[in-house]
């Protein structure tokens, strides 16, 4: 099996939707085994990974970044499109909107980051000047339907978790520019630059964050959130996945040159 398309479904995002002919696998990486589902819209190929497991049973901080990176390399993927569940950092950015990011400021704390771990892999200090394919942005913003309440660009703060946020530290990643705030986008968009895919991210808001909320936060809520508004971002999904083409013309799949593809 192969496909050139995929969908990293995050919280609330457990099932694709809007694929058929739905058929489970595994992939086998030296990183570890990875459980995925592949399926199609219309003629094109696409592989569906829940991030957390289908029972959102596996913490931001024991994700196998790594191993479902490569399971998708393996399958031949040129493209992702990832959703993320994030807590807002101002009152612009409202609870059920959706943000396309752009920019990634990196709070977590022992991930590793790269498949490039010296010796005869090499060694990859992979640029990061537009984490998340412009490209890929472009598409999901050109398709995007009115109706769709989207923000075009938005600065993601990655925290390690599981735990939430204190106010102080929501304080901090506003005071350095951050917009919005989850724990899974890094290392997944690093990894997939040093594979050579185009990776792009679309955020729900589902909370603000810390402090910027007066009530404590839940899980509970963020779920609920999610829920009410994921047929706007399913039907995004289908929208982007309908119109992608396999063409790589941003620097993405030379991303890697300095130190030879793995993939
Ligand atoms: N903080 C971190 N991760 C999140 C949040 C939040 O407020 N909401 C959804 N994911």
């Amino acid at each position: 099996m192969k496909a050139e398309f995929a969908v990293i479904g995050g919280t609330g995002v457990y099932n694709p939707r809007m694929l058929t002919d739905l058929q489970e696998l595994t992939i086998d990486t030296q990183y570890g085994e990875v459980s995925l589902k592949t399926g199609r819209i219309k003629e094109k190929k696409v592989v569906f990974l829940a991030r957390h497991g289908s029972k959102h049973s596996v913490p931001p901080h024991q994700i196998n970044y790594r191993a479902n990176i490569m399971a998708l390399k393996k399958l031949g993927v040129k493209k992702i499109i990832a959703t993320a569940a994030v807590g807002s950092l101002s009152e612009k950015m409202a609870p059920g909107q959706l943000v396309v990011l752009d920019q990634f400021i990196d709070f977590t704390k022992g991930r590793t980051q790269t498949f490039y771990e010296g010796g005869e892999k090499g060694v990859l200090h992979i640029d990061m000047t537009h984490p998340y394919c412009p490209e890929l942005a472009q598409t999901i913003i050109d398709v995007c339907p009115p109706t769709i309440d989207l923000h075009q660009k938005g600065t993601y703060v990655c925290t390690e978790g599981p735990r939430f946020e204190t106010p102080a530290e929501i304080k901090m990643f506003k005071m350095w520019g951050g917009d919005i705030v989850g724990m899974t986008s890094v290392p997944e968009v690093v990894l997939a630059r040093e594979l050579g895919i185009c990776y792009g991210s679309i955020a729900m808001i589902t909370n603000y964050a810390a402090g910027i909320s007066a009530l404590p936060l839940t899980h509970k809520e963020v779920v609920e959130t999610m829920a009410l508004n994921t047929h706007n971002l399913q039907a995004l999904i289908m929208e982007i996945l309908i119109n992608l083409d396999t063409r790589q013309e941003c620097l993405c799949p030379i991303a890697n040159q300095e130190a030879g593809n793995l993939g």
